[in-house]
């Protein structure tokens, strides 16, 4: 079988570290509005440092009308009044570096908010100074938008705006306008942004849909995409060929690479959606390296079967450039839950996949309960996405309900009525319920982070391939010590090959004993002896 013998030259806190997204609105609220805020996130960092991450990132705080909550920034120097202001940030991160966490915030460059002064300047006559701070552009000779992008929330990229009597450029929502990255002034701005913000003290960012920030110069049509059908929401109509994932943003990424490393070990993670030789580009060439991690999601669609994703995790590790650190993400604010996806007990395996595997995992908040699928009623849906798409399954407010830490009214995460409805089963899966019971989910987790952090074979150890056919998947990390992992992907029995004299470390289904067979939906993590 294939195997990776590239390892960490030097580590950083990130490389063996562990990110845990928290998404603000949605994880505890201090003040009874029913929506989360810093305050709320400060008196819950006890419980994110017993976990046993490194790092927290926190979803947009910024001042927004939060037609996209949040990722719609109107002041990309301050805070939302709804989350606090800067004085609770500046607590929350000092109490968080007491803990020993890094905090990332969330970099929104490709857009900002209409309401933002700079669009609102720019919109306001076509001789405005920042009229090019945007992307502007006459109509089509047929009146209609000026070519044929779609945006990723349905519906023409372009806005008629009849002030000036042009289109303005949106790849997400129309009150998310685009920024024109091609104008210097624009870079100085955004430069100073992330300079506001290392200057305080975060210690990197999340950046938000790098992927998109360039655009084809006098903007061509998209290809159009010949096996579209409309119940694939209107993202997928066109490919993105020309609206996205354009040359000049390596330039771009590298340019706020160098200014992060001008600041010590800072991390940047970029969001960045597209097939695996694309992504790779995004780590940037030694001599001009880009983002330290390419966001990778490939695990959050990926088939559950073994076959599938050994060949997905070799593909990967194999396409990394030489210096590339891996990553690894199985859930987020935008993507459906895992444990909805896989159920419960499978939802364990991929638990341990997750923080068994080479490179950096990012966790989201909520999935250490094994929060499954969720109902939103109908009058309590608020993801714009869902709204302008309705019934195609695109919502993500399943995955955006409140953190519940106990059985209180409303899960302890508000004393109001929170913004989005718990999930259903909150009163038996919350934080309370499950902490100090081995068998939870809570402390599977735990146990997982404990046992990476003890064991350098897991965070940053060589990676094996060992075993990937039917439910069966079996790899080896190996660092000082070697240490085997075979995950059942499904509910049979299944019998796996003997590695000699091991002891076994971690059972997903608590099991203390092992002899070759694994349960029903149980991953194990194994010792090697005498090898
Ligand atoms: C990113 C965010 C998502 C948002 C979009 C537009 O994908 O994760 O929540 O809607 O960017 O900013």
């Amino acid at each position: 079988m294939e195997s990776s013998t590239k390892t960490a030259k030097t580590c950083t806190w990130w490389e063996s570290g562990v990110i845990y997204q928290v998404y603000p609105r949605s994880f505890q609220d201090s003040n009874g509005d029913g929506v989360g805020d810093l305050e709320g996130v400060r008196k819950r960092l006890d419980y994110i440092a017993s976990l046993g991450v490194d790092a927290v990132w926190l979803s947009p705080i910024y001042p927004s009308p939060m037609a996209d909550f949040g990722y719609d920034v109107a002041d990309y120097c301050d805070i939302d009044p709804m989350f606090g202001e800067l004085a609770a940030f500046d607590a929350l991160l000092a109490d968080a570096h007491a803990k020993g966490l890094k905090v990332l915030l969330d970099f929104v460059p490709n857009h900002t908010s209409i309401e933002h002064p700079w669009f609102r300047e720019s919109r306001s006559s076509r001789d405005n100074p920042k009229r090019d701070w945007y992307i502007w552009a006459n109509a089509a000779p047929d009146g209609g938008p000026p070519n044929n992008w779609t945006s990723d929330m349905g519906g023409s990229s372009w806005e008629f705006d009849p002030t000036t009597n042009q289109f303005y450029l949106h790849a997400f929502l129309k009150e998310q306008a685009d920024l024109n990255w091609r104008n210097p002034q624009v870079r100085e701005a955004m430069t100073n942004v992330l300079k506001f913000w290392f200057d305080r003290g975060v210690d990197g960012f999340r950046i938000d849909v790098l992927w998109h920030c360039f655009k084809a110069e006098n903007y061509p049509d998209n290809p159009l995409n010949p096996d579209w059908i409309s119940t694939q929401g209107e993202k997928l109509k066109v490919f993105q060929k020309h609206s996205a994932d354009q040359p000049e943003i390596h330039q771009l990424s590298a340019d706020f690479r160098a200014l992060a490393d001008g600041y010590g070990e800072r991390l940047l993670v970029g969001e960045i959606c597209l097939p695996v030789p694309q992504l790779m580009t995004y780590y940037g060439t030694e001599a001009s390296p880009g983002v330290h991690l390419p966001f990778n999601f490939q695990l959050l669609d990926a088939p559950w079967n073994a076959e599938a994703l050994g060949k997905m995790i070799t593909e990967y590790e194999a396409a990394l450039p030489p210096s590339g650190w891996p990553n690894w993400v199985i859930g987020s604010h935008d993507a459906p839950r895992i444990a909805g996806r896989l159920g419960e007990t499978q939802a364990r395996v991929a638990a341990m996949l997750l923080l068994t595997l080479r490179g950096t995992p990012t966790l989201y908040q909520g999935d250490e309960l094994g929060i499954g699928k969720v109902d939103i009623p109908p009058d309590r849906v608020r993801d714009p996405q869902d709204l302008r798409q309705p019934g195609l399954g695109l919502g993500r407010d399943p995955s955006r309900t409140p953190m519940a830490w106990d059985s209180c009214r409303f899960a302890g995460f508000s004393a109001a009525e929170p913004w989005l409805p718990l999930h259903g089963d909150w009163g038996m899966r919350n934080v309370a319920a499950q902490q100090g019971d081995p068998a939870s989910m809570l402390e599977l987790y735990r146990a997982l982070l404990k046992l990476r952090r003890e064991h350098e074979a897991l965070s940053l150890g060589s990676f094996a391939l060992l075993h990937a056919a039917g439910d069966v998947l079996i790899y080896e990390r190996y660092q000082k010590d070697r240490l085997v992992i075979a995950l059942n992907l499904g509910a049979e029995v299944q019998n796996i090959p003997d590695y000699g004299a091991t002891t076994l470390l971690l059972a997903t289904t608590g099991a203390s004993m092992f002899s070759n067979t694994l349960a029903p939906n149980e991953g194990v993590i194994l010792q090697r002896l005498n090898y």
